[in-house]
């Protein structure tokens, strides 16, 4: 599908496609129409509630409540309803703002945190709560004064705090099968939360996931819906307490969020945000699984998926949000947008959106866009497009779910129980929870000659870029969005893989060496080697294939240990279940470690025979890279290990050789465009100037105005050294082989990253452009990041796709992912280029 730049035509440089790969991107195109429309009967959008069962609310009208609520509704201004019904997001909020425009909550994305310190202290983040709050509750003439509350992604534990307990991630918890594990898992996260001043988590999430290429497969508890409605009700329970309790939402207990309301985990392709093409039978069945349990449990807050359902954006869907969630079950607590998705209705933009409430929405996630949209959603308002008795009634839930919880009266969040008790943040206690559910999530796939449990006091090598690792074991919505970009002080209350061994050896009386390339000088007893995939959320983690991207060349190492005769268990830390036939085969024992989160002794508790296994999968295992929907109940099901598989150190047998044919192992990270040398993906590289046909760079290109050439980094030729001259203007770029939609990329804070040097910094401006057709491009002008990075040795810049896209760039077709040029003098190497999360780059 390579195609040949062959001159420019307006402001982009056109590029001559073969006509078999033109001929293709047409067919695909139709395809995909004609897959929509195949079936013979339509998929409806609109869901028939009468065929949903029906629900009593979990408790009854407080009389007391809603006349409280009718007085506070009596009282207030439009202006104040409307901000009880728009959060901001720390990065973008003041406290003045949520005094100015009434606002009833913020919200902490998962980049976003106090001072905009990813790595803040938990100090500052009740310093902070109590700021909001104050703002919420200052004088403000004869106006009442109704608190505002924060809520917060605690996904798998406090997981945006510093120091705080990071317990398993969800498909790990799926694989204990524990629901009251669970419920203990939620009440120790609330007190967390508590302690830092926080009123409301972002979770559970309810996902029923069955495209493992979906990069939050790991947020679910597994493909199962009876798993995910087991745990639903005692999650609930664990986070919020129990109705009737003297402690419900309060004390030690906080409100939660059953998400992402509905069919988030069905979507085409394992898409994120994508569609869900289902009947209404399987998504009630299969996908809204937990919804009830939740519900029962009373869970106060639903969360609206980002996803379509046959073809409708669930921020948009009335019959779902309304018909079914609040008149058939009776749900009388507020529904959440997700962050900006209202923006995504037909119709609406991220700053304008009535559609949205008029569908049963009662707070937009309105991050960066707040502000516009409370002064258009007042002004909908007034001109009747948003009805005032759907406004009320948005406010009416609002303020019923703040005066279930007590925050009228609980005073400042540093006055409560609990807040700025730092001792309970990865107490003791705590901590052995979180262990505990390591050691139950294991799930043992390969145990050869019962190589397991090893002797403590044997002589262990320790491998693997996974071992001394926290940030990959705890995975993405660790302190980060991402999970990326930290640094091991960032985990203070932490043990790696290789602490946790290292402790269990020792007090064996063996020895255990850590050595992260698997070489050694003593002959070992047994290798642990402990590996996986990278952290990642959302959308970044989506895949292609469900096979695993072995970056780092682990298996090789693997295959030399065997080869050297030493026996390997391998410790797959992984979101997913994926393809992992060459490895399997590489090791004597076979351990699915999924994302354990802070305490890294539970693997070793389980290596060395502490205690036995008992996970088992919550999602079933492939035996082909191309399984990416692979459930339990499909016709032709044919995993590689079934869903509940699990052996124990009883289990006799031992697992044949599997068949290695797939997928080659080294792909490049999805994202990345240029590395070790090349474009990635099946881009190519180009130099171009006007009126000359631009030059392909293998190696190395010349052009009167700009020179590029092959340059080392950390290998030989894993970069390219471009040396502009002037004056005429050139550029150095990278076109897809097909047009790329970035819309979702753009939405949020991923940026264009590269690695560079700057040998020469530049004389005139540097153009950093995305082209998408002719005539179309955003352009954003880099010479004063080239000017500070000069002389600074290998450095990275980063440029935030949504600035990119202000400039005039349509992220829907993207054809040139990167064009970097200048008509003035500059010298600079590149070895990287990358659209990723900025994390690591600030
Ligand atoms: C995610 C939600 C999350 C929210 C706030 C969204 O992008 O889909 O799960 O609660 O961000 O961080
Ligand atoms: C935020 C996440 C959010 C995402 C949505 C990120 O910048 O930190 O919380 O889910 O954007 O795209």
């Amino acid at each position: 599908m390579r195609g040949v730049i062959v001159g420019r035509q307006g402001a982009s440089w056109l590029i001559a496609r073969p006509l078999a790969a033109a001929a293709l991107a047409l067919s695909v195109g139709a395809c995909a129409v004609s897959a929509h429309a195949a079936g013979a009967a339509p998929l409806s959008a609109v869901a028939d509630p009468a065929t949903w069962p029906a629900l009593q609310p979990p408790l009854a009208v407080d009389p007391a409540i809603e006349r409280r609520i009718d007085a506070l509704l009596a009282a207030m201004t439009t202006e104040q309803k409307v901000g009880q019904i728009i959060q901001g997001d720390l990065a973008s909020i003041t406290p003045q703002d949520v005094y100015d425009y009434h606002l009833g909550s913020v919200f902490n994305g998962g980049n976003s945190s106090p001072g905009n310190d990813e790595f803040a202290p938990a100090s500052a983040w009740l310093k902070a709560a109590d700021a909001f709050y104050d703002a919420s509750m200052r004088p403000n003439g004869k106006l009442v004064r109704i608190p505002s509350i924060w809520g917060s992604d605690a996904v798998h534990g406090h997981n945006n705090i510093v120091g705080a307990t990071l317990f398993p991630h969800n498909i790990a918890l799926g694989a204990t099968r524990d629901p009251e594990l669970v419920r203990r898992i939620g009440a120790a996260t609330a007190l967390e939360m508590r302690v830092t001043g926080l009123d409301w988590t972002f979770a559970p999430t309810l996902t029923v996931v069955r495209d493992d290429r979906w990069g939050r497969t790991y947020e679910g508890f597994g493909e199962d819906p009876a798993i995910t409605a087991s745990f639903a009700g005692p999650l609930v329970e664990g986070l919020q307490g129990r109705i009737g309790d003297k402690d419900w939402l309060r004390g030690a207990r906080i409100i939660a969020t059953a998400k992402h309301f509905v069919g988030d985990g069905g979507t085409t392709g394992g898409k994120d945000q994508g569609d869900t093409l289902a009947s209404e039978a399987e998504l009630r069945t299969v996908y809204a699984a937990g919804y009830p349990a939740a519900l029962q449990a009373g869970v106060q807050v639903v969360m609206a998926s980002f996803s379509s359902w046959n073809g409708v954006k669930l921020h948009g869907n009335a019959s779902l949000l309304t018909g079914v969630l609040k008149d058939r079950w009776k749900f009388d607590g507020f529904i959440v947008g997700d962050w900006n998705g209202h923006g995504q209705v037909p119709g609406c933009t991220v700053d304008h959106c009535a559609a949205s409430v008029r569908a049963g929405l009662d707070i937009f996630m309105a991050p960066d866009s707040w502000k516009g949209l409370w002064h258009n959603t007042l002004a909908d308002v007034k001109s009747g497009a948003l009805p005032m008795a759907r406004l009320d009634d948005a406010v009416r839930r609002v303020l019923r779910v703040k005066l279930r919880a007590g925050v009228f009266e609980a005073g400042r969040p540093s006055t409560r129980p609990f807040a700025g008790d730092w001792s309970r943040l990865a107490s003791p206690e705590h901590r052995a929870l979180a262990r505990e559910a390591v050691r139950k999530s294991l799930v043992l796939l390969k145990n050869n000659d019962g190589v397991l449990p090893l002797r403590p006091g044997a002589r262990i090598l320790v491998a693997g870029d996974g071992a001394d690792n926290v940030a990959k074991q705890a995975g993405g919505w660790t302190l980060t969005w991402q999970g990326t970009g930290t640094r091991p002080e960032h985990f203070p209350n932490a043990q790696s893989i290789w602490r946790g061994i290292e402790e269990a050896v020792a007090a064996g009386g063996g020895s255990a060496t850590l050595s992260t390339d698997g070489s050694w000088k003593t002959r070992p007893d047994a290798a642990i080697v402990v590996f996986g995939e990278d952290p990642y959320a959302e959308f970044q983690g989506d895949r292609a294939d469900v096979a695993f991207n072995d970056t780092r060349d682990t298996l090789a190492m693997m295959q030399r240990l065997q080869q050297q005769g030493v026996p390997v268990v391998a410790v797959f830390l992984s979101g997913r279940p994926l393809w992992v036939n060459r490895e399997i085969n590489a090791a004597t024992a076979f351990v699915a470690a999924w994302l354990p989160g802070s305490e890294g002794g539970g693997v070793a508790d389980l290596l060395f025979g502490k205690s036995d296994f008992s996970g088992t999968l919550p999602y079933s295992w492939p035996r082909r890279a191309d399984q990416v929907v692979l459930n339990k109940g499909d016709a032709g099901y044919d995993p590689l290990f079934a869903l509940g598989f699990g052996r124990t150190l009883a289990t006799a047998g031992n697992l044949g050789a599997l068949p290695e044919d797939g997928p080659s192992a080294d792909r490049a990270a999805p994202g990345t465009l240029f590395t070790a040398g090349r474009a990635a993906g099946g881009r190519q590289l180009f130099i171009a100037t006007d009126g000359m046909a631009p030059q392909s760079v293998e190696l190395a290109a010349t052009l009167p105005s700009l020179q590029a050439r092959a340059a080392d980094r950390s290998a030989q030729e894993d970069s390219r050294r471009f040396t502009w001259t002037g004056p005429a203007m050139a550029s150095v770029l990278i076109r897809e082989p097909a047009g790329r939609d970035l819309q979702r990329e753009a939405n949020g804070e991923l940026a264009l990253i590269i690695d560079l040097r700057v040998d020469a910094p530049p004389t005139a401006a540097v153009p950093l452009m995305m082209r998408c057709g002719d005539g179309c491009a955003g352009s954003v002008d880099v010479a004063p990041q080239l000017r500070a990075a000069a002389g600074k040795g290998w450095t990275r810049i980063a440029v935030p796709l949504a600035r990119i896209a202000a400039a005039g760039a349509d992220m829907a077709r993207i054809d040139t992912p990167f064009e970097l040029g200048t008509a003035g003098r500059l010298d600079l190497t590149i070895s990287g280029i990358r659209i990723g999360s900025a994390d690591g780059a600030r």
